[in-house]
């Protein structure tokens, strides 16, 4: 067996590319070329058959599934809503104690409880906007759009989920061996457990209610610890949540540290933990030994790179839409911009600025579109970034103010920056955006590679080439192409980090197996037992021979 590797150009960009891939023994795999081939052939064909024949049937049915779909069936009688909250640690372990019973009495498996605890949570976020903003404004000064924003990604993950939610419980089928018929292989998806869900305090009801979304579909209930750094939210959500969802779907436990200590001695089936790197650091400490499947939603210095190709004005919108929502409290805000020097950078540049002036005016501290940061410590680690940066030869191309008393930051934009500043090292997480430049795409992809894997990458490029290497050689979470942090918005793409930027995803079909066991099933007939009389003991020359033939082949 022998292989090469040669240089091939993309983009200006070698990449090594496997040319001869290893050789098969053509029994081995028996018409492996053409199977694969016919296979989507096929499947092409029945798709536009069934599809075709379809067409009149969904065109007859349009009006009544817009009309008809699934509806809320009313709240939770007030005398089983007090269990459902806890705020004092003594009663954390008998509350989590009847909710894994609850698991256990197999009250959270059918189709139809799962349906309607989605539809709960839609309800909740419909019927109470104005609360949710009002928490929302005195936790942080939150304005409208932003909780808008958010309320779209909630309800998008909410009703596909319930679109979905039949096609995702069915068992799915696989291929099966030939000795193994008559029979059949499939998956079963059964629910984990009781889930911890740890909710961060950026995006309170997004980052909490998308995980119970997923974990409800998958068929478990579920713990939310939500983040007590947004006090008036993480209230609305103990006082919501069991009103509108079954007392065996959620318990929400308030408070801090005691109370996330004291949870994390539980045995728990799931930990679905969304925030920062260092308290996940924490929580894989506390619960390692405990064999606990975990899922980590983290951050990390998300790149943009702008290539000369660039469209610069529509580059400069979507970069910014993404960086200054929830002044920048966002996991997968671009964190910084990386653009080729000279014509390109200040293209750019002119763009940006022109695109704040226009999304926050001249004084952004007046516009009702801008948020505030959560509190002193923020406000004093982005001031402690731009001191830094400023000392260190960058310039302010827009912004730079900053009120203390009223925790506001204006979208700043910094130029002429370099890896050597504060704001180069670690994630920012807040309205400040530093460009750097660079000599050419390569050597921006270069600049990323160096760098920890980041939770998001985007690249702003018309050239295939170039978006063909980023693509390829940059590993992320998530990734945008000609965009900014709107991926996350698609419902049935995956939603997580990879290395430092967290592990496991959700959103869709990925969080409904995120909160689910994918057990894999045989069932096999009895009465052709003969035909596979080859595989009991004692064996003989003869039986090791047919068993060589028809056993450990692809089929
Ligand atoms: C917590 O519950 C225990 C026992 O029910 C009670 O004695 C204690 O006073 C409670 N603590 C608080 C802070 O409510
Ligand atoms: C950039 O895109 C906008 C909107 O699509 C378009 O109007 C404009 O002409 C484009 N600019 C360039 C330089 O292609």
């Amino acid at each position: 067996m022998s292989t090469s590797t040669q240089d091939v150009e993309v983009g200006g960009l070698s990449e090594p590319i496997l040319l001869t891939p290893p050789p098969l023994s053509s029994f081995e795999a028996p018409f492996r070329g053409v199977v694969p081939v016919l296979k989507s052939l096929l499947s092409l064909i029945f798709w536009l058959i069934t599809e075709l024949l379809l067409l009149p049937v969904n065109i007859i049915l349009l009006p009544f599934s817009m009309c008809c779909g699934p509806r809320y069936k009313g709240v939770t009688p007030a005398e089983l809503r007090r269990a459902s909250v806890i705020n004092n640690v003594s009663q954390i372990k008998p509350a989590v104690d009847s909710l894994k019973h609850a698991f256990r009495s197999g009250a959270t498996r059918s189709h139809a409880w799962r349906e309607q605890q989605i539809l709960a949570i839609l309800a909740l976020v419909k019927e109470n906007e104005d609360a949710i903003l009002s928490a929302y404004s005195s936790d942080i000064g939150k304005p409208k759009c932003d909780w808008f924003l958010e309320k779209q990604a909630i309800l998008g993950d909410a009703n596909h989920m319930v679109v979905h939610l039949r096609e995702l419980m069915q068992i799915e089928k696989r291929s099966i061996p030939l000795w193994m018929l008559p029979g059949s292989t499939y998956i079963v998806k059964e629910p984990l457990g009781t889930a911890l869900v740890i909710g961060p305090y950026n995006y309170p009801m997004n980052l909490c209610l998308c995980p119970i979304i997923a974990a409800v579909a998958a068929g478990c209930n579920v713990v939310l610890k939500p983040s007590e750094q947004m006090p008036a939210s993480e209230q609305l959500l103990a006082e919501l949540l069991p009103k509108y969802m079954d007392p065996a779907a959620v318990l929400v436990v308030t408070g801090g540290v005691p109370e996330t200590t004291a949870l994390l001695e539980e045995k728990w089936d799931k930990i679905f933990f969304t925030g920062s790197e260092r308290v996940a650091s924490i929580i894989e400490r506390k619960v390692a030994g405990s064999l606990t499947p975990l899922t980590l939603e983290l951050g990390g210095k998300s790149p943009v790179v702008v290539d000369k190709s660039a469209n610069f004005t529509v580059a400069a919108r979507r970069i910014l839409q993404g960086k200054f929502i929830n002044a920048g409290a966002t996991c997968i805000a671009p964190d910084y911009v990386l653009v080729e020097e000279g014509e390109a950078e200040q293209k750019l540049v002119a763009a940006l600025k022109q695109v704040t002036l226009k999304m926050f005016g001249e004084d952004p501290q007046k516009s009702e579109f801008y948020c505030r940061v959560l509190n002193k410590m923020h406000m004093d680690r982005l001031e402690g970034y731009l001191a830094d940066a400023k000392k260190k030869g960058a310039k302010v191309a827009a912004g730079g103010q900053t009120d203390a008393a009223d925790r506001y930051f204006a979208p700043t934009i910094l130029t002429d920056c370099d890896a050597s500043m504060d704001c180069m090292q670690e994630e920012i997480f807040g309205p400040i955006l530093p460009i750097v430049t660079v000599s050419s795409a390569e050597a921006a992809i270069d600049f990323v590679l160096s760098k920890p894997k980041p939770l998001g990458a985007y690249l702003f490029s018309s050239s295939w080439k170039v978006q063909r290497a980023f693509q390829s050689k940059v590993s992320s979470g998530g990734m945008c192409i000609n965009d900014a942090t709107v991926h996350v918005l698609g419902t049935d793409i995956p939603f997580g980090g990879v290395g430092p930027a967290g592990m496991g995803s959700y959103h869709g079909r990925e969080g409904f197996n995120c909160f689910s066991h994918c057990k894999s099933v045989y069932s096999h007939d009895t009465m052709t037992d003969g035909l596979t009389w080859f595989r009991y003991l004692p064996f003989t020359g003869f039986t090791e021979t047919v068993m060589g033939l028809v056993m450990g082949k692809s089929w």
